[in-house]
């Protein structure tokens, strides 16, 4: 078990009371601060030591080559890299001779916390220079939600014992220093000297460095002021240079004297606009921060965050570390999507660079969920994205021979990225997870105006792409050939299941939704016959059954495959990293939760008892791989009975990064597997289906979890829904006039303002006996670790 004495269990913030080197890159990504627009890595403010440095902007990205040893046709040429951007976190210091390095001296003390309702990322640092002066360091970041170009930092020097010569430089910086890349595919690859400069600029107090990218040439300025307190004798000055700018702050303080500088930052950055007008709206940024001032950032930041909890805040009683890990998971979702306004949310957030940055499903499929019940307009921002990239994807539709949109694998800008086509290209069912979140989104807040103006066009052109990939046999059924589903451990097979529902829950919608907006319907050229193309693929559609197991093999023929060696397999997992991908596909081994998702997302497409059969059946294969499958484990596990195993996955789910349970935290949060906590909670002992448009639930708790409560938003009323071992009550909040009918457990019912509704919760009794998983692939104990403080 990995070691969390470093971070006490609280249950609204996440401290972290020692500096452990080692373990830098990790915490950098869990201290990351972030507003879905820019995001800063937790680096500490001197600059060094540092794992990895990270200054990110939503979307601002380099092309680089994607070389192949043997290309082929269509293959994308040019891959997209999430730069990092000019560095204004930095703010050195020397204490008489001595710069401020931890690594050096003697540091007595050094704590971070990240407070999940105020925003604000604060350290404290009790450190004796090599020269024998004590100081004082505390400082305090955010990331404002508010001003969305906006970030700033407070610092506070004070000499403990002895008077001190203090110089401070604060700086900007582009064109870090990257460390070394690893052999892990899944990281980025890094860009040395991404940034061209443009031009800098400064006046008496502020600098603006404007730069560019050299192949995708996206233009980026970023700007800083300060202001500073300091008493007595001092002195500032300003320099800049084509790729850093400085403030030198100098001053002599007695013991009990403090010196305390503002910072304030700013970027901006375009494909479109000129040079003047991003350093004008850089300069405009740190004005409005300014006028605003450092309280005034801060007050605003609790509003936006007292908001946010106020409809959001999921509270459990019985397991106080999965109370804060919970917290802490909405917190990243919130800054992931919060103000990424029409750009993409990227599977790491903005905490890092791994996966390149890259775009995938994790966000219509894992993140969008909780949005949409949380801050649906962020949910439906995202979803803008994907519409404004939609003549990319019609294009690549194009290329590959097909109609309609074919949506990349993985992309920042929304050209297809994936160089390795059997698990990028052929995972077509990105399509259909887009769908669904549209017609999630406008199934729990009725925005009509948002189908007429995207929600249908993504409808219709994803049906049309299924109708050109699957095609009728002789004896009518509808096949979709050749795709990959979600586990990537089986790639380019035919009738995924998964899939197949997908695409026709996709179809069905595309073709109910044409009708309700049959003026839109007609602008988009959709006529009868193709509406009935549609129904009809849908209802034909193959769904494989093994009749001798009596489960679904997960695509056509995969249940006959053999077995793969889970015992000789023991410590080599991720199996990717160990195991030809020729071998893993031709075996029954599942990187992660693929048939178990169709029985979640489409659940009434399986009886009770198949979900049960299925569910044992896959446990036994899944060896997750991938961080989005432990929380589709843990609703599955909930339905089917097995409560407890339910809650391991909800704990491993929610741990992820707390834990570094895929020991890659270090390259940016598994924004899917943070969703995928509110997921295993909600839906899981919620019991949240969404799927039939309407909403329903059926919650159940495992032994230990005494009372878990959430709040949803659902058609601009918000509910609250609190769960006890026994019973359940729904409440409607928001005027007197509000009312939710909802399915609890099956039965209708309608809760109004002044009426809450209570009912008993029935027992769960499973069918099967609990499964075992691949050996050393078991789930961390929740139970076990439920008494931790
Ligand atoms: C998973 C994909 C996921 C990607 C990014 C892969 O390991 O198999 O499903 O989209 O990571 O998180």
């Amino acid at each position: 078990m990995m070691d969390r004495g470093h971070h006490p269990i609280e249950p609204w913030q996440l401290r972290e009371t020692e500096l452990d080197l080692d373990k830098l890159a990790q915490s950098e990504s869990l201290f990351a601060l972030s507003n879905g627009h820019i995001g800063l890595r937790g680096n500490l403010d001197e600059g060094e030591p540092f794992a990895i440095p990270g200054t990110y902007l939503n979307s601002f990205y380099e092309r680089r080559p994607l070389p192949y040893a043997e290309a082929g046709y269509g293959y994308p040429e040019s891959g997209q890299t999430l730069v990092d951007v000019t560095n204004g976190k930095l703010i050195r210091l020397m204490i008489d001779d001595s710069p401020f390095d931890v690594r050096y001296g003697h540091l007595h003390s050094h704590e971070r916390s990240l407070d999940f309702r105020t925003g604000i990322l604060q350290r404290d640092a009790e450190w004796t220079s090599p020269g024998g002066k004590r100081i004082k360091v505390r400082s305090r970041r955010i990331v404002s939600l508010t001003q969305r170009a906006v970030a700033a930092i407070e610092y506070v020097v004070e000499p403990v014992d002895q008077s001190a010569r203090l110089v401070l430089q604060s700086e900007l910086v582009a064109n870090e220093t990257q460390p070394k890349l690893s052999a892990d595919p899944r990281v980025a690859a890094v860009l040395e000297q991404p940034l061209e400069p443009v031009s800098h600029h400064h006046g008496r107090d502020d600098v603006v460095l404007i730069h560019r990218t050299r192949s995708s040439e996206q233009l980026m300025a970023a700007g800083m002021t300060h202001v500073v307190e300091q008493p007595g004798r001092g002195d500032v000055r300003v320099e800049a240079r084509q790729d850093w700018a400085r403030t030198t702050v100098i001053c002599d303080l007695k013991p009990g004297e403090s010196l305390r500088v503002v910072k304030y930052l700013a970027y901006g950055w375009s494909s479109l606009r000129s040079e003047n007008a991003i350093g004008d709206q850089v300069a405009a940024a740190l004005a409005g921060a300014q006028f605003c001032g450092w309280d005034g950032l801060l007050e605003e930041q609790r509003i936006f965050l007292d908001d946010f909890w106020d409809a959001a805040d999921v509270e459990i009683l019985g397991h106080p570390e999965l109370q804060q890990a919970v917290r802490f998971a909405l917190f990243h979702v919130l800054q992931a999507g919060a103000r990424a306004e029409r750009r993409a949310i990227p599977s790491k957030g903005l905490t890092g660079a791994g996966y390149d940055g890259h775009t995938f499903w994790d966000t219509e499929g894992f993140v969008l969920p909780v949005l949409t019940y949380t801050m649906p307009d962020a949910a439906a921002d995202a979803l803008r994205w994907r519409h404004s990239i939609l003549g990319l994807a019609k294009e690549r539709a194009a290329v590959l021979g097909f109609k309609g949109a074919a949506f990349p694998w993985r992309t920042i800008r929304g050209q297809e990225c994936s160089g390795y086509w059997p698990a990028g290209t052929a995972a077509v069912h990105i399509n259909a997870d887009i769908a669904a979140a549209v017609v999630r989104y406008h199934a729990a807040t009725g925005d009509d105006r948002f189908i007429d103006e995207v929600g249908l066009e993504l409808l219709v052109e994803t049906a049309r792409l299924w109708m050109s990939v699957g095609h009728h046999d002789r004896h009518g059924r509808w096949h979709l050939p050749g795709v990959t589903g979600p586990d990537e451990y089986s790639a380019v097979a035919d009738d995924n299941v998964f899939t197949n529902l997908m695409a026709a829950r996709n179809l069905r919608a595309a073709a109910e939704f044409a009708a309700r907006w049959p003026v839109k319907a007609r602008a988009l050229e959709v006529n009868a016959e193709e509406e009935a193309s549609w129904r009809d693929a849908a209802t034909a559609v193959h769904i494989p059954y093994d009749e001798e197991l009596k489960v679904h093999p997960q695509s056509e023929g995969f249940t006959g495959y053999a077995e793969w060696d889970f015992e000789g397999s023991r410590g080599k997992y991720p199996l990717m990293l160990h195991s030809p991908y020729f071998d893993l596909y031709r075996k029954q081994v599942v990187k992660q939760a693929d048939l178990m998702l169709a029985t979640y997302w489409c659940g009434n497409a399986f009886t009770a008892e198949e979900k049960a059969r299925n569910f044992d059946y896959y446990e036994r294969l899944t060896v997750r791989d991938s961080s989005l499958s432990a929380c589709v484990q843990a609703v599955m596990a909930a339905e089917v009975g097995h409560l407890d195993l339910a809650y391991d996955y909800a704990y491993e789910a929610a741990l992820i990064d707390l834990r570094n349970l895929h020991d890659n935290t270090g390259d940016g949060l598994h924004m899917a597997s943070l969703g995928g906590a509110w997921i295993a909670l909600v839906a899981g002992f919620g019991g949240l289906r969404d799927g039939e448009g309407g909403l329903s639930f059926d919650p159940a708790l495992p032994d230990g979890l005494t009372d878990l409560a959430f709040s949803i938003r659902w058609r601009g009323v918000r509910l609250r829904v609190e769960i006890n071992q026994q019973e359940v009550t729904y409440t409607v909040h928001d005027g007197s006039d509000a009312s939710i009918t909802l399915r609890h457990a099956g039965e209708d019912i309608t809760v109004t303002a002044d009426a809450s509704v209570t009912r008993l919760i029935e027992k769960r009794t499973p069918l099967l006996p609990r499964p075992t998983q691949p050996p050393g692939r078991e789930p961390m104990s929740a139970l076990g670790n439920s008494r931790l403080v």
